[in-house]
């Protein structure tokens, strides 16, 4: 067996899987959300800890294998989050998550001191959620902090760190710091120098399907799994998903609805240039890349929305609305930049709007327009992917976008691609599963992993009538932006 383990913005989940890809067993544990002020998103570092030993040590005892049976661990983790170690290795304050956007001046710093270089090197923009603006806040506005720490990890490299004792991160998550030479697959010492940040607060780096020790002795007897089982470094969410998902070769393309949304293509080559219209990462698979869109508020956006107006109504009952209206919710338009948006719109206080109410309208038209926003922001990306060259005609989907067949066939009539959707679908999890999988050498690539691991189900294709509906209202919903920016 090897074991994925997930650490989620909300919630860690681990995941027992067999050789032949059947999942064995599942035990989750959340945690809190810190925000203290608008824009301020944070999370104790240890909880995180507690939450995956705990996990596993559930996973363990409920799963019913034999412990000593389990070969292989690793990880998939939430990006971009800043953790800062003094030199004996304690967290020096909570950690800042990527949705976390305070450091718009640190961004403006860096695009101004890098200039073209940072496009270059670093192949993103500069934006609140990544890591380096956050690390330069910190130096800023909390300098005695900054002066002691000794090193800084990724939310899932410090869990990783506690469970074996080995100080690493790898290529997926390092390139979401704006710290990496992407295409080269190393730390980049200019942008550290050009920043004042000794090359000592950046953590070895390995591959994600890299073997990175073994468990402490104390983390074996906590969760009951044997102090031999294998670590390997992992991934970060989206590298992780997208491996979970069979997006292992050039022409795949997901979408991920969860809190945030994402669609994201593989690219097979490092030198490529968005222009810095999409997210540029490095891929799961060690010398393999993708090219992403994000929208901020996705899921996020539907939880808001039935927390503010229709709290004692089920999802079920709430999505049910898809059902009774028709597409484009009856004129009505919904833009989801709730917490600022980053695809196509970098821009982290712009707020979400409704447009076009008329008195006919009911909770099931709101509701249907929220969804409809959702997605329309996420074709914003593909059309930007397609715009550059991607030539995508089907998407797997996954998430909490896919668990509801009205919204996969919307997807399908909105993007105008089949959307596949997986038979067991596990998301991020079991790409960690499958990066141990890897690891321990049962397979000799990640697609032929994925081959035995990954099943399609139905395959939703679009229906031009609706398809030409949604082309119209696209137009109208992309100028929402350009008014509603003045807003604020
Ligand atoms: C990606 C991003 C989010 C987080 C969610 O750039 O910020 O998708 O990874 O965990």
């Amino acid at each position: 067996y090897v074991i994925g383990i997930d650490l989620g913005t909300s919630a860690v989940k681990a995941l027992l899987v067999d050789r032949d890809g059947r999942v064995r067993g599942e035990a989750s544990e959340s945690y809190p959300l810190i925000s203290e002020k608008p824009g301020y998103n944070e999370q104790e570092p240890e909880r995180w800890v507690e939450g995956t030993v705990s996990a596993l040590r559930t996973l363990v005892r409920d799963s019913g294998v034999e412990p000593a049976a389990v070969e292989g661990v690793s990880f998939s983790g939430q990006m971009h989050g800043l953790v800062l170690l003094d030199a004996e290795r304690n967290v020096l304050r909570n950690a800042i998550l990527w949705n976390d956007t305070r450091t718009t001046e640190q961004c403006r710093e860096i695009e101004s001191a890098l200039g073209g270089r940072l496009l270059d090197i670093a192949k993103n923009r500069a934006l609140e959620g990544f890591t380096l603006p956050k690390l330069l806040w910190v130096k800023r506005h909390e300098p005695e902090t900054f002066a002691k720490a000794d090193v800084f990890l990724l939310p899932k490299d410090y869990v990783r760190y506690r469970l074996t004792g080995r100080i690493a991160s790898e290529y997926s998550d390092a390139a979401g710091t704006l710290l990496l030479d992407v295409a080269a697959r190393r730390w980049s010492a200019d942008i550290a120098a050009a920043f004042g940040l000794p090359e000592s607060l950046l953590p070895p780096l390995v591959a994600p399907h890299a073997d990175v020790g073994t468990l402490l002795p104390d983390v074996a007897d906590a969760t009951g799994l044997p102090s031999t089982v294998r670590v390997f470094a992992g991934g970060a969410d989206n590298a992780c998903g997208a491996i979970g998902a069979g997006i292992l070769s050039e022409g795949e393309t997901l979408c991920s609805i969860g809190t945030s949304g994402v669609v994201l293509s593989y690219v097979g080559r490092g030198d490529v240039d968005y222009g810095g219209r999409l997210h540029f990462f490095n891929h799961g698979e060690a010398d393999a890349y993708y090219a992403m869109g994000v929208t901020l508020a996705a899921g996020y956006s539907l939880q808001w929305f039935k927390d503010a107006f229709a709290p004692h109504v089920p999802f079920e009952a709430l999505l049910r609305g898809l059902d009774e209206t028709p597409p484009g919710a009856g004129g009505l338009l919904f833009t989801p930049y709730i917490v600022g948006e980053r695809t196509p719109h970098p821009d982290a206080t712009i707020r979400g709007s409704f447009v076009g109410m008329d008195a006919s309208h009911r909770l099931a038209h709101f509701t249907r327009a929220v969804v409809e926003g959702i997605t329309f922001s996420l074709k914003e990306s593909l059309d930007i992917l397609r715009g550059a060259g991607h030539d995508i005609r089907s998407l797997v989907s996954i998430g909490g976008g896919a668990k509801n067949e009205h919204w996969l066939q919307m997807q399908a009539d909105i993007f105008g691609a089949d959307i596949h959707k997986l038979e067991s679908e596990q998301g991020p999890a079991m790409g960690a599963a499958m990066l141990a999988a890897y690891g321990c050498g049962w397979f000799g690539s990640l697609a032929e992993c994925a081959a035995v691991f990954i099943k399609r189900s139905r395959t939703f294709r679009p229906r031009e009538e609706q398809r030409a509906a949604y082309d119209r209202l696209f137009r109208a919903y992309q100028s929402v932006y350009g008014h509603t920016r003045e807003l604020n």
